[in-house]
């Protein structure tokens, strides 16, 4: 009885789901999907890196000014994650050199600690959730595809959003990226011991979804 009622418990406990991966590796749509699919709250915090970087931009200001740019992530309103700009390759690239600032990142951890903590449960995704942010998460998926395919896919959103887009320069863009992300000595991209390592490049959403659920659905029955 004891025992059902702590099972009971236990699967209601509030559950991190934390999910990184490369640039468009997919994972802001895994993210997004799983939390729907398990009523949880969903946070792409590479928004967060991006607003910093449009802030400092739209103030004309350097991108390795240290000081401006932790004012900017402490001054962060959650209000303007939304905005279209936020999603362009000119603010990715931005936001990639503003995230290698160790003080910007400090300065944004409580955020999203205290947005992981809330319930009933949440999906945080990122480059540094499963090994910073949310080190105890119950759930990690380190997601990585093809970078030709994330290049292909990210060129054919730019080109939906009305964008000129060249394949090559994106797939060059990524790489530079995936080098500056992995190699920064602040909380570097790189997949955390006890995360589970989903490859996309041959899944389509539906699919990455599927493959992602039944990761977290091992990790319940295992609970
Ligand atoms: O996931 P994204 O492309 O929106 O992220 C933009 C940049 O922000 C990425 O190149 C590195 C940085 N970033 C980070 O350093 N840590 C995170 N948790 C999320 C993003």
């Amino acid at each position: 009885m004891v025992l059902t009622a702590m099972a009971a418990l236990s699967h209601m406990a509030l559950m991190i789901i934390a999910i990184d991966g490369p640039a468009a590796s997919g994972k802001g749509t895994l993210g997004k999907r799983l939390a729907q699919h398990y009523g949880y709250r969903h946070l792409d915090t590479g928004v967060i890196y991006r607003a910093v970087a449009k802030m400092l931009l739209d103030q004309g200001f350097d991108l390795t000014d240290e000081a401006r740019a932790v004012a900017a992530a402490m001054a962060l309103d959650p209000e303007n994650f939304g905005h279209p700009e936020l999603k362009s390759q000119r603010i990715g690239d931005a936001a990639s050199v503003v995230s290698a600032i160790p003080t910007v990142r400090e300065a944004l951890v409580s955020f999203q600690r205290q947005f992981a903590a809330g319930p009933p449960g949440a999906v945080l995704d990122g480059r540094d959730i499963g090994t910073v942010i949310c080190p105890n998460a119950e759930v990690k998926i380190f997601v990585v595809a093809d970078p030709k395919v994330r290049a292909h896919r990210r060129t054919l959103e730019a080109l939906a959003r009305g964008e000129a887009a060249d394949e090559a320069l994106v797939l060059a863009d990524i790489l530079k990226r995936d080098e500056r992300d992995r190699n920064r000595a602040a909380a570097p991209l790189k997949a955390a011991p006890d995360a589970h390592v989903l490859d996309n490049s041959n899944l389509d959403i539906e699919g990455g979804v599927r493959a992602a659920i039944a990761i977290v659905e091992a990790v319940r029955a295992r609970r």
